[in-house]
């Protein structure tokens, strides 16, 4: 029992767990040397053991109670150490809040995509740099057509390979031809994206937003397209007291045209949509252009005219957030100024959903 001492003593000086650890394999281990004395009891005889077994079992406890104490002031010693290193500077300034968020143009495109989604309607697209003839003439207007000089076309010096003259489009109509060829009928598509002219002032930009729609089918009439838009209207607007006025009007794609006007209500001077436009405090404001897709322009889309029927609208994207959300100069859209974009953005988990409102702000 002479190794009960210095085993003791060792323990006690340990400092690290490593250390107390080899010591406990070093006495109570297999090979240990109070294991190797608990073995030797079988070969005592009885008196023997009486008087060895109960000194090698005190000098075990001795030594389990030793590894148990040391262990235990090493640990909290770790603990400490590690809670002084760790401390929390409170004075330090808080973290940045997060920066960045969604422009309300993607905003309302994203509201328009689960809006029409809805209505079974599939996102299209098609390019910005455009032909002349999928941007006018497969839309009803011939090159000598007046409708072309309205449309301040920016054009490119050169031609593509067949001939035609490019030209960043004016509109995303040429998406309805590009729908009809590559897809065929029937079909329901909106095509959000960006349209250039050359025009600049607080209401135009060079560059801006449009939506187009689209619905090929068979036996569709004027009362679909009323019927779509008011639907539209209401869920982006997310009120149902959006009150709609038809006015006869021309594009050359659509026969017969309809522009569509809905009533405001005027509120601090500011007019805000919804209500009738013929109330006293009311009046009526454009926003969709809109008709039955002219027999000529689903030719051009390679399809009969007498099998198929359909309905078409574009509206600009940058006004409806205007009228949503009340920006009133639209140059500030694209001045990429980070206080606008702070005053008016989305957080970049508010999607909009159907079921949790389609235009929740941040
Ligand atoms: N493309 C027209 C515009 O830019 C809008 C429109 C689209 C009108 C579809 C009718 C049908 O003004």
């Amino acid at each position: 029992m002479e190794q009960l001492e210095p085993t003791l003593a060792a323990i006690a000086a340990a400092d690290t767990i490593e250390a107390v650890e080899a010591l406990r394999v070093s006495a109570l281990g297999k090979q240990g040397w109070v294991s190797t004395l608990l073995k030797s009891l079988g070969g005592m005889s009885p008196e023997e053991r009486t008087s060895t077994g109960p000194r090698i079992h005190a000098a075990r406890e001795a030594v389990t109670a030793a590894l148990g104490e040391r262990r235990n002031a090493l640990e909290s010693a770790a603990l400490e150490a590690k809670l002084a290193a760790e401390t929390a500077d409170l004075s330090l300034p808080a973290p940045a809040a997060p920066r960045g968020s969604v422009h309300p143009v993607s905003q309302v495109m994203d509201e328009l995509a689960e809006i029409f989604a809805d209505m079974g309607f599939a996102v299209a697209t098609g390019p910005e740099i455009e032909d002349d003839w999928h941007n006018f003439t497969a839309l009803n207007m011939p090159e000598t057509h007046p409708a072309r000089a309205m449309h301040d076309t920016f054009y490119f010096p050169d031609k593509d390979a067949e001939g035609r003259s490019m030209l960043l489009r004016t509109h995303t109509s040429p998406v309805q031809i590009r729908s009809m060829l590559s897809q065929g009928a029937p079909l329901r598509v909106i095509a959000p994206g960006r349209v250039y002219r050359s025009d600049s002032d607080a209401t135009h930009t060079p560059m801006f937003h449009q939506i187009e729609g689209l619905v090929i089918d068979k036996g569709i009439h004027l009362g679909h397209l009323k019927w779509t838009l008011e639907t539209f209207l209401k869920a982006f607007f997310e009120r149902e007291d959006i009150v709609l006025r038809l006015r006869p009007s021309y594009f050359p794609f659509t026969e017969p045209s309809v522009e569509v006007d809905v009533g405001y209500t005027l509120i601090n001077g500011k007019r805000v949509v919804g209500g009738s436009g013929d109330a006293a405090n009311g009046g009526w404001m454009e926003v969709l252009g809109s008709g039955m897709v002219n027999r000529k322009v689903i030719e051009f889309g390679g399809l009969d005219p007498d099998e198929w029927q359909g309905f078409a609208f574009g509206t600009g994207v940058d006004r409806l957030a205007m009228l949503k959300y009340g920006m009133d100069d639209l140059r500030a859209f694209f001045d990429g100024d980070v206080r606008w974009l702070a005053n008016y953005g989305f957080g970049a988990l508010d999607v909009p959903t159907l079921s949790g409102g389609v235009g929740v702000r941040a």
